[in-house]
């Protein structure tokens, strides 16, 4: 690393960028660096006194620079540890018409899924679950709350609710909330979602493991039983630097999709 920085860092006030300012300069010479793999995924990058030494300047303009490639998500900071090139996240691409779980577009794609215990249990509702799923004040709710990981990289928090005849034990679900829900004839055969963009908040994104304010995408994803009956309440939080969400559009026709429930 140590002849890698004399090499990159020597060349931020010559990089083409006459005029900019020498923080722009340097961020613009990191993240050339990234792109072209000079320094690649996990590499850590020289201290900031190091950095200022060998680009001479000053050690305030090295700080800003690399406090803007965090929150833009090309470097990470550890704690104690230092400064490093951010892992590079494979891109899922995910149909939007195709009623699958999390489990099953995964391993279409050969990936292992995982998930995190963040919360399950019997609740009182809330007055959003009351109304999604048809529960009056006195009746229960079954919530299952996780981080759901492929390969190792956490994608996605979801929170889903569903009415507790429906899931009676939430501890029963292990890999697959639709798997366990087939078991007992209640898997969704039909379903709405509505998909919105947000920035994470700080316990998200630690859950995400990206810089707080990162883009993400709100999607909740209420599910019925072929009966008509509401069967999930889900409302989960996608990384947007992992995912690419997918629709197949046809000309015409009578069909409607969307706000036609
Ligand atoms: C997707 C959906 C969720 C659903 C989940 C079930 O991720 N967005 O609404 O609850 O799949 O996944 P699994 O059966 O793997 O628990």
């Amino acid at each position: 690393m140590v002849e890698l920085a004399d090499r990159i860092f020597a060349t931020v006030k010559d990089n083409g960028q006459r005029g900019a300012p020498l923080y722009l300069r340097l961020k613009k010479t990191i993240e050339d660096a990234v792109q072209r793999g000079i320094i690649g995924p996990g590499d850590a990058l020289p201290s900031e006194r190091d950095i200022a030494i060998k680009a001479d300047i000053s050690r305030v303009t090295v700080r800003k620079a690399v406090q803007d490639l965090v929150k833009g998500g090309v470097l990470i900071q550890r704690h104690g540890s230092g400064t490093f090139v951010a892992p590079r996240v494979d891109r899922v691409e995910q149909s939007l018409s195709r009623l699958t779980s999390f489990t099953e577009d995964m391993a279409r794609r050969g990936m292992a899924a995982r998930s995190e215990w963040l919360d399950r249990g019997i609740y009182p509702p809330s007055p959003d679950e009351m109304m999604v799923l048809g529960l009056s004040a006195k009746e229960l709710v079954a919530r299952v709350s996780r981080l759901r990981i492929a390969d190792g990289t956490p994608l996605a928090i979801e929170r889903a609710s569903l009415p507790t005849a429906a899931l009676p034990d939430p501890e029963a679900v292990t890999s697959s909330l639709y798997l366990e829900l087939e078991k007992t004839g209640n898997r969704p055969v039909r379903a709405v979602q509505r998909i919105s963009a947000a920035n994470l908040g700080e316990a998200d994104a630690r859950l995400l493991d990206v810089p707080a304010g990162s883009a993400s995408l709100r999607i909740e994803r209420i599910s019925y039983l072929a009966t008509g009956r509401v069967i999930e309440f889900t409302r989960s939080i996608y990384r947007g630097d992992a995912y690419d969400f997918v629709a197949e559009l046809r000309l015409g026709g009578s069909e409607t999709t969307g706000d036609s429930q």
